[in-house]
């Protein structure tokens, strides 16, 4: 018997030690301590042991099962150790090997001029103001000095949305909407969408962008107009580049003024771009008419203003010979990926 036993555990420490995956350490447990297991042999063959003999061998059989119950749980943690650390090392990350960037997006030309033009007239002094492109017939022409009937308002040019309600044509409306709500010294750029029912071709389409410059105080004049546009002009492309002032007419504005830039490309000399005359057309201003400075409530006796508006689309295109102003609107990243 007490060999018997010896054996078995001689050949369960054997396999023990070849044993490598819980699958097999069951297995072997199974086969040697199971219901049908070598030690419960053993056991079933104490009835032919003599009953003094019993009690000795039972207690023999009872310890060899704990003993090796003990081998099988020794093995069975140290094999689950294993199967943890195989586990950790595989889910491991090397935090420092590199790996392929994000893709980074770019603003947008019209972004990126935007934000020049506001960079620029900031330092002036101008402050940065919005309003609604949705906007009442009462500021996006009532206000401005274009009664009913007047052609500008023509059904071709302006989105209604109902009698009294327009998107609107320019940001002009908010020279308006600033001088209701504040009082003089006003310096303030408003840039913005703008709507007009054109057709879409290489230089119109019915979104676009301008920018809105208005200063209002006491003994502002046409020099402080221009210097200021020279000095947009020059901080905006550099040394050289300069203003050209045509006659002009705007209800809103008087006198009024359409302005060219020195053509970047060229520098004057006459181009493509400029189509030969050396200039580009960017924006229209002048002085602010009395008549709407006396509608929004600002005596024009002791006040006077100028204001401009600019158009980016066109500021883009030239600056990044841009050719067609739909690539600015299609979002095709082909196009979209060269501003980074
Ligand atoms: N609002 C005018 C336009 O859309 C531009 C302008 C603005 C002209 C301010 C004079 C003064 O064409």
């Amino acid at each position: 018997m007490k060999e018997k036993i010896a054996q078995i555990q001689e050949l369960l420490r054997n396999e023990l030690s070849s044993c490598e995956s819980m699958q097999a350490l069951d297995a072997l447990r199974v086969k040697v301590l199971g219901k049908k297991g070598e030690l419960t042999a053993l056991l079933r063959g104490m009835g032919q042991l003599s009953p003094e003999e019993r009690p000795a061998a039972g207690q023999m059989i009872n310890d060899a099962r704990e003993k090796m119950t003990a081998m099988l749980e020794e093995k069975l943690s140290a094999l689950k150790k294993l199967e943890q650390q195989a586990a950790l090392r595989r889910e491991t990350i090397d935090v420092t090997q590199p790996c392929p960037m994000p893709a980074a997006g770019s603003e947008h030309p019209l972004t990126l001029v935007m934000n020049e033009l506001v960079d620029c007239f900031t330092g002036m002094g101008f402050e940065v103001v919005e309003g609604p492109e949705v906007e009442l017939d009462h500021f996006n022409f009532e206000l401005m000095n274009i009664p009913k009937n007047h052609p500008a308002r023509d059904a071709q040019d302006t989105f209604y949305i109902d009698d009294n309600i327009v998107l609107r044509t320019h940001t002009s409306p908010m020279q308006a909407r600033t001088m209701l709500s504040r009082k003089p010294p006003i310096r303030i750029i408003c840039p913005g969408r703008v709507y007009r029912a054109d057709e879409v071709d290489a230089s119109h389409s019915p979104v676009f962008h301008q920018m809105e410059g208005l200063v209002v105080d006491k003994d502002v004049t046409m020099a402080d107009l221009r210097g200021t546009l020279n000095a947009f002009a020059e901080r905006l492309y550099g040394k050289g580049i300069t203003t050209r002032f045509r006659p002009s007419f705007f209800p809103f504005t008087e006198p009024s003024a359409e302005v060219d830039l020195t053509c970047v490309n060229c520098h004057g000399k006459g181009c493509r771009v400029c189509k030969g005359t050396g200039w580009i057309e960017v924006l229209g201003c002048g002085m602010v008419n009395p008549k709407v400075l006396e509608m929004c409530g600002i005596d024009s006796t002791v006040y006077s203003g100028f204001a401009f508006g600019i158009g980016l689309e066109r500021i883009a295109m030239q600056r990044y010979s841009i050719p067609d102003m739909r690539l600015l609107y299609e979002g095709d990243m082909r196009f979209l990926g060269q501003f980074r």
